[in-house]
């Protein structure tokens, strides 16, 4: 049974050659559609007052807890229009899944697949004309949608929220780095930590994202466009980004990824990259790597290949990891074929140019 959200339409919504021209040209994260999605939860009435209405500002009390203790939460998927106009999302029950884990992580609420997935249709059905055609088979354009959670009680004391508020924001979205799929350069955090054991590091909350932007700060000062982070224990294993998951191709066809522990985020991306690596003939390892093995199998010519993957990133190649005093290149490969075969099935997919043969997709429109 689908949810029914009320539908409360935009009376000043954006005029259609502005939004065209927009969409030539979104950038990621600049421009947003005429709707959003609402549902509140109280610790009385459960979650309630499904809603698509006009974009805009919230009104929150300055006391709301998510202002002064960071209780929140959000996913980020995209929806994609294929060629017959439809418009359809990617392995929505992963982001409901994930965004349940870091609910229970930060003493949230949970919501259902049907409330999480209902938000996602009812917010398209709004604002479809937002999602961009792409103009050719390379082309990663999309509507990028942002679920999240916020802690709205005006309660100084600290302890979970007992009234919390859930939206979906949409905002069309070209490639995540400026220079689109070319290689990114990798800034290496000595200074600072993403995540600690026991943390809140697997879930995606925005105090993770908080934590990485004197890092991130660190690596623009450096021409980076993403830090890499290692484990707070040891410092010596490598985690992930900023934002996104790590893979390193070897030469002999392995290709390996960090292995989940409660310090990584579980990527959809990362998760459907591991099988559709197997249909590429590639032996998907997923185990605990050290910074030295990036180093040394990078001057060897062992790692042929570094890419990050994210629902914003796609998959884009890693050219060099930065670090203080030296510059850690790959001595064979940089022409990134496996990363990019692996990018070109999953974006075939996600456009319904390939047959769906796990099931990944789901109709929005
Ligand atoms: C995503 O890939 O959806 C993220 O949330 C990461 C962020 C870099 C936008």
């Amino acid at each position: 049974m689908p949810t029914n959200f009320e539908i409360l339409p935009s009376n000043q919504p954006i005029a259609d050659e502005i939004r065209d021209n927009i969409l030539k040209n979104p950038g990621f994260g600049k421009h947003f559609t005429d709707h959003m999605a609402h549902v509140r939860w109280t610790v009385d009435a459960d979650w309630h007052g499904h809603q698509v209405r006009p974009y805009g500002p919230l009104t929150l009390d300055p006391a709301a807890s998510v202002l002064h203790y960071g209780q929140e939460i959000f996913e980020g998927i995209k929806a994609y229009r294929h060629a017959d106009g439809s418009i359809w999302t990617f392995r929505p029950e992963k982001n409901a899944e994930r965004f349940r884990r870091s609910a229970r992580r930060l003493a949230l609420p949970e919501l259902s697949d049907e409330d999480f997935i209902g938000s996602l249709k009812a917010l398209l059905a709004q604002d479809q004309a937002w999602v961009p055609t792409p103009a050719s088979a390379s082309d990663e354009c999309s509507l990028y949608l942002r679920p999240f959670m916020i802690a709205s009680e005006a309660f100084l004391g600290v302890r979970p929220a007992h009234e919390v508020d859930y939206y979906v924001i949409a905002s069309p979205a070209a490639a995540y780095f400026k220079g689109g799929i070319a290689p990114v350069s990798i800034w290496l955090s000595s200074n600072y930590k993403r995540a600690a054991p026991g943390g809140t590091g697997f879930a995606k909350c925005g105090g993770n994202y908080a934590a990485s932007l004197a890092a991130q700060k660190e690596a623009e000062a450096h021409q980076c466009g993403q830090v890499a982070f290692l484990d707070a224990a040891e410092n010596k294993w490598v985690e992930e980004l900023g934002g996104m998951n790590l893979f390193f191709v070897f030469k002999d066809g392995r290709l390996v990824t960090p292995r989940l522990t409660d310090t990584i985020l579980e990527g959809v991306t990362r998760n459907s990259v591991l099988t559709l690596a197997k249909d590429e003939g590639l032996t998907p390892e997923e185990r605990a790597i050290s910074i030295d093995e990036w180093r040394e199998g990078a001057a060897s010519g062992e790692i042929t290949e570094v890419f990050a993957c994210g629902t914003a990133a796609v998959i884009t190649p890693v050219g060099e990891l930065v670090t203080e005093n030296e510059r850690i290149k790959l001595a064979a490969g940089g022409n990134n074929e496996i990363a990019m075969r692996i990018r070109t099935k999953l974006l075939d997919l996600q456009y319904g140019r390939s047959e769906d043969k796990y099931g990944w997709l789901t109709q929005l429109v």
